[in-house]
């Protein structure tokens, strides 16, 4: 085949969605390297982004008081449309596969959880590529916070305060979207990425073929 004259391969995205404290930052480096080791282009990406309204987010961990719910997700849903337009959209055209540290479900959920309307939120995100596949990380509130305390010997952030998080779960458990995949984040950590990887791996295209 001609390569000049053949379409570019559309790439992947793939998110990683869940409360705190569940691993998905770890999962989501060891998947990186696995699918990079099978020759696929591999993009790892984040949000909040480390652009300028990421930053202010992270602002807001240490004084939620100084913006109003309808502000923040203001900042959540500003900080995405950078992200889409400056990484996302981008390496989707290049035929990349991306791994994404939180979307537009963790906005439905922890906004949700903060009086904003689920389905006003998920209305606001549809400038937003949907995700080929959403994994949702599933485990105990209290294991997550343990995680977050003790391992990570931080003290949690507003974001992340037991009631909210229940309130968090609650509309993750209640999210019914045809690309939701759910995992039982509680199993030791080659368990999750070998599950992870057996979800991935049937949509993706040879490697060959996605470079
Ligand atoms: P987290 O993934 O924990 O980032 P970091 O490791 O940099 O602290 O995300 C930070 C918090 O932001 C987390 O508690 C969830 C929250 N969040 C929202 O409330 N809405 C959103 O849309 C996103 C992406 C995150």
């Amino acid at each position: 085949m001609n390569r000049t004259t053949s379409p570019p391969a559309r790439g992947r995205l793939i998110v990683f969605e869940g409360i705190d404290g569940t691993g998905k930052s770890t999962q989501l480096r060891l998947v990186a390297l696995a699918l990079r080791q099978r020759g696929y282009p591999v993009v790892a990406t984040r949000e909040p982004t480390e652009g300028p309204y990421g930053r202010r987010i992270r602002a807001l961990y240490a004084d939620r008081g100084g913006c109003s719910r309808e502000e923040e997700l203001d900042l959540f849903i500003a900080d995405r449309r950078d992200h889409v337009e400056a990484v996302l959209q981008p390496a989707l055209a290049a035929g990349k596969i991306i791994l994404c540290d939180r979307y537009f479900l963790s906005t439905a959920a922890y906004q949700g959880a903060n009086g904003m309307d689920v389905g006003t939120i998920l209305a606001r995100n549809r400038f937003a590529p949907v995700p080929d596949l959403a994994i949702l990380f599933e485990a105990p509130i209290a294991l997550g916070i343990e995680r977050i305390t003790a391992s990570r010997g931080e003290g949690l952030n507003d974001f992340e305060k037991v009631e909210g998080l229940t309130r968090v779960a609650k509309i993750f458990a209640a999210l019914d979207l045809p690309y939701i995949r759910r995992i039982d984040a509680a199993q030791p950590i080659d368990t999750v990425r070998d599950t992870i990887l057996a979800l991935i791996l049937p949509l993706l295209p040879p490697p060959s073929a996605a470079n």
